[in-house]
């Protein structure tokens, strides 16, 4: 728990120790030893926004090199494998959403599933209690990476070739970097769970500590990214990459055998498409939970005039806690893998149920989670990232990925070089009993072999006249979908430009635990109301780290697209 805690700690620290460099634009070259950060970038031609400045001027480059939208998120998501290994990752798993400048919506799920030796009593003792430390740490807390072959089931819709995208994260990988003073921090801060949790010596762990500036060699991990590059998807799930994650899983007491690996596919899904008002909301299906749950909190504000209560009168903020408290009640009880459980969607996203769902909601009043019916909320790690791109011709890409906690299971494979996830914490790792955020999950989110873990990613976009409109994401765990619909709600309803919308003061409420979570400059005296309608309100740290692209249209064409950086850390927004 202590971890946990440390973990959560970190999230909040980003942000207190981290000091901006403001600028107006993000610089031209590309500097591994020297850059600053920009919080919002304007331009005609695309835009990426990303939790780390290298990554979003690598996004950036592939774009001036002719490449779209999708070339820049993949070349993007490589560089924070590289560049931001608390939560970027080869290791780890995701989703990612898109609309083509065709016209076509689309969902690639790259979500790690729980390997074949994996049973549902794998993290309970021989009394039936849970081990958390061993679903939250270390080899056994592992599922099999999703992220590579969700990387080349999305360059299906790419221009450059792989190679290409895949060149700049290998230099920063082999040459170095300057790491941040929030990557310092972090380093620092786990250095004894890089010790305890691997077999062989780590990149991350020097005997000095780690300061701003220093330099980040990763030479074992430059090298799999060119078998990656040599080899495609097999680079890593089979051959040398994969015997390097079985040899360390068999050296640390994990299960992933060389054939979960082979047989790990990315799929294409449907994604989550529904209308609010005149806009139309693209967002991930199953395995995720985001999609169903902004379907649901939107629908129920939809009839609601919410736009005129105001940003922040306590009755817009009253209705929003609690549609978000009916919405993940019912996360609780229904959500999981549907290939594996029936999720009864298309019953919890209907006008009817939604309707019925909120007949018992009393304007200025606390409906107390005890008379909310469902089952219990599944606890997630907030250490996950998004990036959100845009390209000249229209097509638009939200992605979002995670190890799970910050640097995952904090084991690096031997030889490899990467940070393994410890998202097998995602499951409920057993129905009823309380999980790393002191919460419990259910049976459709029980541990299957082959199953994917529930998670709250929520890659979102917004099509206005049937064009992108807004790309939206941001990690958080539990709280990303909420992060999500108040975002929307800002800037659909309440006018707001996408700087304040992501900026300003969130709060979460999850149904359990019975409280609303607020940012700690949440306005004291719309706390107090809310008191006095009888919610519990707890202060807590950062809310989310929130990446928006506006695109804005002139008729047919592009007038500008707009990209901001989430205050709350190191975040970076380029466009030209
Ligand atoms: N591990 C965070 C999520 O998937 O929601």
């Amino acid at each position: 728990m202590k971890q946990v805690f440390s973990r959560l700690m970190l999230s909040s620290a980003w942000a207190l120790m981290f000091v901006v460099i403001f600028t107006k634009q993000a610089t031209a070259q590309l500097n591994p030893y020297q850059y600053s950060i920009a919080k919002s970038a304007v331009g005609k031609k695309g835009a990426v926004a990303s939790a780390h400045p290298l990554a979003s001027e690598v996004g950036l480059q592939i774009l001036k090199k002719g490449g779209n939208a999708f070339d820049a998120a993949v070349a993007t998501q490589l560089a924070l494998a590289v560049v931001y290994p608390g939560a970027g990752n080869i290791g780890g798993g995701g989703f990612l959403v898109a609309h083509t400048q065709t016209g076509k919506s689309i969902a690639i799920d790259y979500r790690e599933k729980a390997p074949g030796a994996a049973n549902r009593n794998m993290y309970l003792d021989k009394e039936g209690n849970p081990r958390l430390d061993l679903s939250q740490s270390g080899h056994l807390a592992s599922g099999v990476p999703g992220t590579v072959a969700g990387l080349f089931t999305t360059h299906a819709y790419c221009k450059l070739p792989f190679a290409e995208l895949i060149e700049p994260a290998i230099a920063l990988a082999e040459k170095g970097f300057s790491i941040t003073k929030g990557e310092a921090s972090a380093l620092n801060n786990h250095k004894n769970g890089f010790i305890k949790y691997n077999t062989r010596p780590t990149a991350f762990v020097k005997d000095q500590p780690w300061k701003e500036g220093d330099t980040l060699v990763q030479a074992e991990l430059a090298a799999t990214l060119k078998r990656i590059r040599d080899k495609g998807a097999a680079g890593f799930y089979e051959g040398e990459t994969a015997q390097f994650i079985v040899q360390e899983m068999q050296r640390g007491g994990g299960i992933i055998t060389l054939e979960d690996l082979k047989s790990y596919k990315a799929i294409e899904r449907n994604p989550i498409v529904f209308n609010y008002k005149e806009h139309t909301i693209i967002g991930m299906p199953m395995p995720s939970s985001g999609g169903v749950l902004t379907q649901q909190m939107l629908k129920m504000i939809e009839n609601r005039s919410i736009g005129t209560m105001g940003f922040h009168s306590k009755e817009a903020v009253q209705l929003m806690i609690e549609v978000e408290r009916r919405a993940y009640a019912d996360r609780a009880e229904f959500m999981g893998d549907q290939d594996f459980v029936k999720v009864p969607v298309k019953r919890l996203t209907s006008d009817s149920y939604l309707q019925e769902r909120m007949k018992d909601f009393v304007a200025g009043q606390a409906s107390p989670s005890t008379t909310i019916k469902a089952g219990a909320i599944q606890p997630e790690s907030e250490e996950t990232t998004h990036l959100s791109v845009a390209d000249q011709w229209g097509n638009a890409v939200a992605v979002t990925t995670t190890l799970n906690g910050g640097y995952g299971s904090m084991t690096v494979v031997g030889g490899a070089g990467f940070l393994m996830n410890n998202e097998m914490d995602d499951f409920s790792v057993k129905p009823g009993v309380a999980n790393m955020y002191g919460a419990v999950g259910k049976e459709a989110n029980a541990i299957q072999p082959g199953k994917r873990m529930l998670s709250s990613m929520t890659p979102t976009l917004v099509l206005k006249n049937e064009k992108p409109y807004l790309v939206i994401g941001t990690p958080g765990g539990t709280t990303i979908p909420t992060s999500v619909f108040q975002t929307i709600v800002n800037m659909l309803e309440f006018g707001q430009s996408p700087l304040d919308a992501v900026n300003l003061p969130k709060f979460h409420h999850q149904w359990l635990p019975d409280q609303v979570m607020v940012e700690k400059d949440f306005p004291s005296t719309l706390k107090t109301d809310l008191e006095k309608m009888g919610y519990k309100v707890t202060p807590r740290g950062q809310i989310g780290r929130t990446e928006v692209i506006k695109i804005s249209w002139k008729g047919k064409r592009i007038d500008t697209i707009e990209a901001v950086a989430d205050k709350r850390g190191e975040d970076h927004a380029s466009a030209y």
